[in-house]
């Protein structure tokens, strides 16, 4: 079928109306504001800064890390650490992946979920009944093998490269953040038990996904990424310069504003329930526009895929009662292969 070869393709065949397979009923038409329309739709997210993490106002930093995880589920990590020249290498190699011709890209299509490697086009092609206008290419970083990385693909020629660096800085980053995180939840080393131990934390998996959304000719009758939540513990995602992340907070969709080399970083399903409910896992979408490409890379932590998934025993008592059914990653893993997406379904069936 022709849409499964993805929205880049559609739009070289220089489409100047999207096709009907795209188009939301009108009730899940994004709104979009006009420019000259006062713009109060745009969100300044809480700003974390990484680097005041690790030094004496650790303990303030922890109380804003708190806040923004149980207030938004969302917050801007500035001061991280990982260099500019690393965030833009691989923006740029995204870029031109999704810039090489048809064939080239075609090599790595497939519609098998755990496929080490994948591109892939809307939200789960294998189910949506209207497609929403995003290409990506998936990777999986387990282990971060010289076997696996040589599955990636090998053009363009530097594509590996930047995203075995990236990986590995990534994971390094999210080990610290996690262990922020979770003591900002008052777990610490000492209390976590055996069948829940911080090495879980650190040793989980990460898959990166590298969006692409082109100019879109009608692009209030769709989206680039409908209403979801991410499934892991954190995701850490990076977005060029082009707007069109909203997250819904209190009732509202609201733009979350790019700052240039900053990650936005999210509470995922797994961390939800593991905090029993305390920090959020919030529903975010994609808008697109019709005069600038727009490319993202998410980095997806998990826990590893043999682990539990429950909330856990520290921050359960009379007043907190458990609030999720115990759970793990593969019944996690069959529930998104087989739904019809449906906003925070599998949450909402662990409750
Ligand atoms: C995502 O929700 O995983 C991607 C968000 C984005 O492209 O900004
Ligand atoms: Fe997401």
């Amino acid at each position: 079928n022709e849409y499964q070869k993805g929205v880049r393709h559609l739009c070289e065949s220089g489409i100047t109306r999207i096709p009907k397979k795209y188009v939301l009923p009108i009730s899940d038409r994004p709104l979009i504001v006009k420019k000259q329309e006062k713009n109060d739709e745009n969100l300044n997210l809480p700003i974390i800064d990484f680097a005041q993490l690790q030094g004496p106002n650790r303990c303030q930093v922890l109380k804003s890390l708190a806040k923004a995880c149980e207030e938004y589920g969302f917050f801007q990590l500035v001061n991280h650490g990982i260099d500019s020249d690393t965030i833009q290498h691989i923006i740029e190699v995204g870029k031109k992946f999704f810039e090489l011709p048809f064939e080239e890209r075609a090599k790595y299509m497939s519609t098998d979920m755990q496929a080490p490697v994948r591109l892939g086009t809307s939200f789960n092609q294998n189910k949506d009944g209207v497609f929403c206008w995003r290409d990506f290419l998936k990777l999986s970083c387990h282990s971060l093998s010289s076997d696996l990385i040589s599955l990636w693909p090998s053009s363009p020629i530097d594509l590996r490269e930047a995203a075995a660096n990236y990986s590995k800085q990534t994971i390094f980053l999210y080990q610290l953040l996690i262990g922020a995180i979770l003591e900002s939840l008052g777990i610490v080393k000492e209390h976590i038990n055996d069948s829940q131990n911080l090495k879980e934390f650190e040793d989980g998996s990460q898959l990166l996904v590298l969006n692409c959304y082109p100019c879109c000719p009608e692009p209030d009758l769709t989206l680039g990424m409908p209403p979801h939540s991410d499934y892991g513990l954190l995701t850490l995602l990076l977005q060029d310069e082009v707007k069109g992340l909203q997250i819904q907070h209190q009732g509202k969709w609201l733009t979350v504003e790019p700052i240039p080399n900053s990650f936005v970083v999210n509470v995922g399903d797994h961390l939800e329930i593991f905090s029993n409910g305390r920090y959020k896992s919030v529903l975010h979408r994609v808008l697109v526009n019709s005069s600038k490409s727009r490319i993202s890379v998410a980095s997806l932590h998990s826990l590893p895929y043999s682990s539990k998934i429950q909330p856990s025993p520290k921050l359960i008592n009379e007043s907190n009662p458990k609030l999720y059914k115990d759970t793990d990653f593969a019944t996690f893993l069959e529930y998104i292969s087989s739904y019809e997406h449906k906003s925070k379904s599998f949450l909402e069936s662990r409750k």
